[in-house]
């Protein structure tokens, strides 16, 4: 039986990331080796030449599943019908703007992503925020997307989940695949906390193994929360095939679900859980299953934790506070 393809929107298509994402969608990578794509790439005027240069790419690929690749620089024709969007394009701070107008800036981006989202999505849309400042665009876009159930709206710290994941496996000398349970809380900002406590290395409590606080607190914990700084210093440009590695993983995750015995991290919207306000979208423990992310419910937070869960959250509440001034949720 042939199956439906699933259409997928990328904004941003032109970028680098949308170029680190787009093949590996293509490949099969973001759904399952048998799930049929069609790609359909949303980007402002001045990048659509660029975009029609990867969509030529794409076909010279010849990839099996993929079923066509659309562009538009119109969000209500490129989200018509979408089944997944991937909301990359953003407006990034440049020099003299504050964060204000950085908010400002992008809520004149998702506001109508959001509302194009609302008008001419599939149903099951599933949405997942990259561009910057992610948690607080998901909120933009939410809002203006009220006929589409809020938990459908979710921001990227999966490569924040994945950089902690790689800083602990070289801590321990375990590999990455024997640690589970690691969780980012918060923001995906320099306040995110990347949070050891519950997190197993091969079956024993991570903190155990690691026994060193002040690791935790001054290499740690630092070095997972600045590492897109240290990118961006390093590269003279922000992660983009980590940050699209990471959005192919939160998609997977989100569609086919978690392992038994695992939680991943996503920015989700906030039911209340762990004192964080409800409404705000906020990286938690997750479980998915059935294509729907659960927030792990009924861990021990102690106060090392609590500081930092909280000082995280007050700055999602601070942006949230930002955006409803400027009237854009
Ligand atoms: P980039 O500048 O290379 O590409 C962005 C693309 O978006 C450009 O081609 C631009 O033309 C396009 N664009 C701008 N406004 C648009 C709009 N309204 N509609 C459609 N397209 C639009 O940037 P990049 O390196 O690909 O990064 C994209 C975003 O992802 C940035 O905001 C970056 O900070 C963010 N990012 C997030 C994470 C994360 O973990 N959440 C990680 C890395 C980067
Ligand atoms: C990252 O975490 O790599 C990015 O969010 C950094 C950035 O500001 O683009």
């Amino acid at each position: 039986m042939t199956r439906t393809p699933v259409n997928v929107t990328v904004t941003g298509a032109a970028g680098q990331i949308g170029y680190a994402l787009l093949f590996r969608i293509a490949s099969g990578q973001l759904l399952g080796a048998d799930v049929p794509v069609k790609l359909r790439l949303l980007e402002i005027p001045q990048g659509l030449k660029a975009a029609e240069g990867t969509a030529m790419e794409l076909d010279d690929c010849a990839f099996p599943l993929l079923r066509g690749v659309d562009i538009s620089d119109d969000p209500n024709v490129a989200f018509d019908g979408a089944n997944v969007a991937l909301l990359v394009g953003a407006r990034p701070r440049t020099k003299g703007m504050e964060r204000g107008d950085l908010l400002e800036a992008n809520g004149g981006i998702f506001k109508p992503q959001g509302k194009a989202i609302n008008d001419h999505a599939a149903d099951d849309i599933k949405v997942l925020v990259v561009g910057n400042p992610a948690n607080t665009n998901a909120l933009i876009a939410q809002a203006a997307a009220p006929d589409v159930p809020g938990d459908r709206f979710t921001a990227m710290t999966r490569l924040d989940h994945n950089r902690a994941l790689s800083q602990l496996a070289q801590k321990t000398g375990v590999p990455v695949g024997e640690i589970k349970k690691l969780t980012i809380w918060g923001n995906h900002s320099a306040t995110q906390y990347p949070d050891v406590f519950h997190a197993e290395v091969a079956g024993k409590n991570a903190a155990e193994v690691v026994n060193d606080e002040q690791w935790l607190a001054d290499t740690f914990i630092p070095t997972v929360a600045k590492r897109g700084a240290a990118i961006i210093e390093a590269r003279g440009a922000s992660s983009a095939a980590s940050a699209a590695n990471a959005a192919i993983d939160h998609v997977h995750t989100w569609v086919n679900g978690t392992d038994a015995g695992d939680w991943t991290s996503a920015g989700v919207v906030s039911d209340g859980s762990y004192g964080v306000p409800e409404g705000l979208i906020s990286s938690f423990p997750v479980t998915a299953k059935d294509g729907q992310f659960e927030i792990v419910q009924g861990l021990d937070v102690n106060e090392f934790s609590r500081t930092r869960i909280d000082a995280s959250v007050k700055e999602l509440e601070e942006e949230r506070e930002a955006v409803r001034g400027l009237g854009l949720i």
